[in-house]
């Protein structure tokens, strides 16, 4: 189609891009009592790092370190990185859109799974490519499945592991073994959001290859386990060359000051992560158990969230249990973009919001369906 003459059109592809849709933040009634639909963590930012943030309020008027030198230190202290191989982003949204601006362009494929976050698909299409769909086994990525559709225009495979929205993890063997498979000119993006709340021997964030391989980048988020997704942190990890590109194109001042202090401060908190990493893997078992004691299935996770399935039959649908769910204030997140219509995504909350989110379904499945 041609675009219109009367007035400036986006560039071809734009318009076909499936804007995200975050999770709701108001139950039915316009109350908020349960946020349960973004995975962000109950506990909130250590206080050290809110004490920063209103401490950066003192300096407004300046511009902040655009090399964000003070927090990438503290990021290669706290992991154990060289801070010149990190980029910080405003959230590790910019740093995935950083990337796919940076290797992938009209003509260009790049692959994400079929369940994947789906951020990747748009952050494909804005940079020009094309999305290209790796088959999930078991709502699991699959390896051979990824291995599968590469081709010679493939620039890049998008990995989230552990997956949003369904939890599944690879572990490092199977990594190893993508990363063996691809050609040394795709870029494989190792996306560990949920990397700290993992509790498994097998496996691996992505730190080992990004430090090592020339085309593997581990991209990570403060805004996750501490509780700071409304200042925008994300950063990556990955090998001077990559790092190079993306210092050329992101935004000179891309991270606030506040954001700079907060995020170093709660680094710091080693006690604050420890509380969460506990209280998450106690109820990560106990929803798995008590949700599946109510009939409903639960898919294994190693992330801050479950996905629960629910009956294919009428008034048992993720749809009804969903409106159930709101008009108590309990807010889940709705599946269909992800193409799991009949699944609800439940953020692991405080003790009170997932006890209630456990009656409030019981609840529903005791009332009479149609
Ligand atoms: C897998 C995954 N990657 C990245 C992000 C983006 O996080 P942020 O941009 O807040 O750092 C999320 C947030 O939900 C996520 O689930």
């Amino acid at each position: 189609m041609n675009p219109p003459a009367h007035r400036p059109a986006p560039r071809a592809g734009i318009l076909d891009i499936a804007p995200y849709v975050p999770g709701r933040s108001k139950a039915a009634n316009g109350v908020r009592l349960h946020k349960l639909s973004s995975n962000e963590t109950p506990f909130g930012p250590s206080p050290a790092a809110i004490e920063a943030y209103r401490a950066a309020a003192d300096s407004l008027a300046l511009y902040p370190d655009g090399a964000a030198t003070a927090l990438r230190a503290a990021i290669g202290s706290a992991y154990g990185l060289n801070p010149e191989r990190i980029v910080c982003g405003a959230g590790s949204d910019e740093v995935l859109n950083l990337i796919a601006h940076a290797y992938i362009g009209p003509g260009d494929e790049a692959i994400h799974t079929e369940h994947g976050f789906l951020v990747y698909p748009i952050a494909i299409r804005a940079a020009g490519g094309t999305p290209v769909v790796a088959k999930e086994t078991a709502l699991t990525a699959d390896v051979d499945a990824i291995l599968r559709v590469v081709s010679s225009g493939t620039r890049a495979v998008f990995l989230a592991n552990p997956n949003n929205p369904t939890g599944t993890y690879l572990p490092f063997t199977e990594i190893r073994r993508l990363h063996k498979g691809l050609p040394a000119s795709t870029l494989l993006v190792l996306d560990a959001a949920y990397a700290e709340y993992v509790r498994r021997n097998d496996y691996e964030s992505g730190i080992e290859l990004a430090a090592t391989a020339d085309n593997v980048v581990m991209t990570r988020t403060f805004s996750k386990i501490y509780g700071l997704a409304g200042l925008r942190i994300g950063w990556c990890y990955g090998p001077a060359h990559l790092i190079d590109a993306l210092n050329r194109i992101r935004g000179p001042f891309n991270l606030s000051a506040p954001a700079i202090a907060a995020g170093v401060a709660a680094l710091k908190d080693r006690a604050h992560l420890e509380k969460s990493v506990a209280h998450n893997d106690a109820w990560l078992s106990r929803l798995a158990s008590e949700i599946a004691a109510l009939g409903l299935r639960v898919t294994p996770s190693v992330g801050n969230f479950v996905l629960i399935h629910f009956p294919d039959r009428s008034g048992r649908r993720a749809a009804d249990a969903d409106a159930h769910l709101m008009q108590q204030g309990i807010i889940l997140r709705r599946m269909e973009a992800y193409g799991l219509p009949n699944a609800l995504r439940m953020t692991i909350g405080s003790d009170a919001a997932n006890q209630a989110t456990i009656a409030a379904l019981g609840d529903f499945l005791a009332v009479k369906a149609d």
